[in-house]
């Protein structure tokens, strides 16, 4: 049974160095949270050199042991994030990934799950609800330690857009992508306010009335950001980087923050037996509780839709 209690609250494991582990380490680097970092990865000279570079920039930050390390290491982590597997090529959507990299996880989370380790699994690898969902059958561990990072980053690319739009702070709005962090995602508007304004209202307040057509442009914009960056600069890791470092923070801080991760789904909405996004509570137990945010007949129609596509890949998959 893990019990976070017995681990190392100042240590992280980064699992898979490339751009977005690298970036995801970097970003911790900074953050302060950790006294102690492992990066592995397949090629070891890789986490070493990535382990290196990001150390030479401790000085200027704070205090952190960085190494490239093995699974051995991983055991006293608080926290171990996963984000080794391929990434999308331009043109590719995140659940085409789906067989390399659940091949790749039925390599790692058994070396995680040989180990006794007492922290939290943070998968971000894609596609991600599926891939928490694979960690959490075969490590055996607790429904609250394995948490994906969902829709975290959909849900920052929403306030980001929607604070542009209306030229107000993006982090003085509330409001959340959830469902599949992938083409299924759902921007829930209905319950999306700006300090407690509902978002239609403060858009007036601001001067605009067409609210179907924004919404929806705006909805459509967060769901193909991912795309765009991939035609432009072949990868996406700066803004999965920082949501990794805002979960982070959130267990380690034991914050109960209300953050989109992915989690295990046992009964909301009628939804069972399937991993997507649902606003929840994070904190040093991982997921405390998911959070029944309302939401329109529309968009709880769009959640089922979106859990049926990911059990319709579940189902493919053999553990
Ligand atoms: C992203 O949304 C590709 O899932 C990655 O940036």
């Amino acid at each position: 049974m893990q019990d976070i209690g017995k681990a190392n609250l100042r240590k992280v494991a980064v699992i898979g160095c490339g751009f977005v582990g690298s970036a995801s380490a970097f970003a911790l680097m900074q953050s302060g949270l950790f006294s102690e970092m492992v990066l592995i990865d397949a090629d070891m000279d890789k986490a070493q050199g990535e382990a290196l570079d990001i150390s030479h920039g401790v000085p200027l930050a704070r205090p952190i042991n960085i190494y490239g390390g093995n699974y051995d290491d991983i055991v006293d982590a608080a926290i171990i994030i996963i984000t080794a597997g391929a990434n999308q090529k331009p043109g590719e959507t995140r659940l085409d990934l789906v067989k390399k990299n659940v091949n790749i996880y039925k390599s790692i989370i058994p070396e995680i799950a040989s180990r006794n380790c007492h922290g939290t699994i943070l998968v971000v690898s894609n596609p991600v609800d599926i891939l928490t969902y694979t960690a959490l059958k075969i490590s055996g561990f607790p429904k609250n330690r394995v948490i994906g990072s969902g829709t975290v980053l959909d849900t920052s690319r929403l306030k980001h857009e929607l604070g542009k739009h209306l030229s107000v702070d993006s982090r003085s709005i509330h409001a959340f992508i959830i469902g599949e962090h992938g083409d299924s995602e759902i921007a829930a508007f209905s319950s999306a306010n700006v300090s407690g304004i509902p978002v239609n209202e403060f858009c007036e307040l601001r001067g605009f009335y067409h609210h179907e057509k924004s919404t929806r442009e705006i909805a459509e914009k967060v769901k193909n950001s991912a795309y765009e960056i991939i035609e432009k600069k072949h990868a996406t890791y700066y803004g999965i980087a920082m949501a990794v470092k805002r979960i982070c923070e959130a267990i380690l801080r034991d914050e109960k923050s209300i953050l989109p991760v992915s989690s295990y789904m046992d009964g909301a909405y009628g939804i069972h037996d399937v991993v997507l996004s649902m606003p929840a509570i994070v904190g040093k137990d991982g997921v405390e509780m998911q959070v029944p945010i309302s939401l329109d007949d529309q968009e709880i129609e769009r959640l089922k839709e979106s859990a049926e596509t990911l059990k319709k890949v579940i189902q493919g998959i053999e553990f």
